[in-house]
């Protein structure tokens, strides 16, 4: 390892990390130490006032893409070539933890603010960037920020989405981006040099297996769906079961038969059903109407292909009395990450005896779509239990720590390619 990063790396301040994940906690904190802070919620402004204070502290150069997406810029020595990207996101599940998506937010800004401090110079610019509303749980479906940047989906496609209380996107997006006006307006698609994501692995594995750093070699496949299931209200006293449309009943059906998808499936299959808003919404009263989401998921391409095309029949086949519409709101098939760039973080913990494995992604990241324009890779860090989606997410500071030096020794190398 060079001596220049070496010095970096060793400027990597646990504590301080540390510190500023609590911060961060603090801003949606929630019973159970949890976070629920939603993509372009006020929590969500104010963790964006909070990373823009700090870089601006460093002094870097901070800008705001049409979707919310946040970047914030340490220059290079050559202003033209495309930057080295790092980041992850701010936004958290309704009841998520203290750690997904922040960590990797706050690892970056920590390699900055070491590079930085060692006045190490890098042939590219490094940026580290806050994906907006990569959790989807406010606004389905997850990844958007990501996906509007890359190009993968079109801006378009998301700006009518809803969320629970029937708030449009455009209109939370409008208050989030007015509320940081010292950002510059930055373009969608960007050449990026390379990405380099860091997260906790929001599973067990690393724990089970001793291992600090998993170096991660690509993410599996998912389909999103939101079914809606049309009945009619009527009085739950009086209406005999024969005459219902009830929405909420057939929704129960369906769900059941999409189940049933899973019978003798291996154990990669996932599939989940965690979202249900019923209308009216009243113990005495026949629902109208039904959404649900469906998120299936599976890392062989065939097979959630396969299953993202059975679907739409199931819940045709399922549903009785009541019409149902069926809208696709994400498709992505198994992503497999840069061989160099896992190579590159590999060497990085050797070199730092920190020790490592290779592994897939069960979750979803922004890293998935930007593995579509540059070659990127993924560095995890352990999490209590694999405990993950849940307010008792919990990690070490040392462990944050080790990830946060094998990023600043990963960027480095690649900010000086
Ligand atoms: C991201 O949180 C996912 O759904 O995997
Ligand atoms: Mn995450
Ligand atoms: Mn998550």
């Amino acid at each position: 390892m060079r001596e220049a990063t070496q010095d970096a790396v060793s400027r990597v301040d646990e504590a301080r990390l540390w510190q500023r994940h609590m911060e961060m906690a603090a801003i949606g904190a929630i019973p159970g130490n949890g976070v629920n802070r939603a993509a372009f919620s006020k929590e969500d402004i104010a963790a964006r006032k909070r990373l823009i204070a700090w870089a601006r502290a460093l002094g870097l150069a901070v800008s705001v893409d049409a979707i919310g997406n946040l970047f914030l810029r340490r220059e290079g020595l050559e202003r033209d070539a495309p930057p080295v990207m790092t980041g992850s996101h701010m936004d958290s599940q309704p009841r998520g933890g203290r750690f997904d998506g922040i960590f990797g937010v706050l690892a970056g800004l920590e390699a900055l603010e070491a590079i930085q401090a060692a006045g190490t110079k890098t042939r590219r610019a490094i940026e580290l960037v806050a994906w907006c509303n990569e959790e989807g749980g406010r606004f389905a479906p997850c990844t958007m920020g990501s996906a509007a940047f890359t190009g993968a989906r079109p801006l378009a496609d998301f700006l009518d989405v809803k969320d629970n209380e029937g708030i449009p996107l455009r209109d939370a997006l409008r208050e989030t981006l007015a509320a940081t006006p010292e950002a510059a307006p930055r373009a969608f698609a960007t050449p990026v040099a390379a990405y380099v994501e860091a997260h906790i692995e929001q599973g067990p594995r690393l724990e089970m297996e001793g291992k600090t750093i998993g170096v991660v070699t690509g993410i599996q496949g998912l389909r999103w769906f939101n079914v809606e299931v049309f009945g009619e209200t009527a009085h739950a006293g009086t209406t005999p079961l024969s005459v219902r449309r009830d929405a909420l009943g057939e929704a129960v059906a369906i769900i059941r038969a999409l189940h049933e998808l899973g019978r003798g499936m291996d154990d990669s299959y996932r599939f989940t059903v965690g979202r249900m808003v019923v209308t009216p919404n009243s113990p005495n009263s026949v629902a109208s109407h039904v959404l649900f989401s469906v998120d299936v998921r599976h890392p062989d391409p065939a097979t959630i292909r396969r299953l993202g095309g059975a679907v739409e029949p199931t819940v045709r086949g399922a549903a009785a009395r009541c019409a149902v519409k069926i809208t696709p709101t994400l498709a992505d098939d198994p992503c497999v990450f840069d061989q160099g760039i896992a190579g590159e973080i590999e060497r990085a913990a050797n070199a730092l005896g920190i020790a490592s494995m290779r592994m897939p992604s069960g979750a979803s990241h922004d890293a998935m779509y930007l593995a579509r324009i540059c070659p990127t890779g993924m560095i995890f860090v352990p999490c209590e239990r694999g405990i993950s989606h849940n307010e008792a997410e919990n990690a070490r500071p040392e462990d944050l720590a080790a990830g946060a030096r094998v990023l600043t020794a990963t960027l480095l190398d690649l900010a000086n390619r």
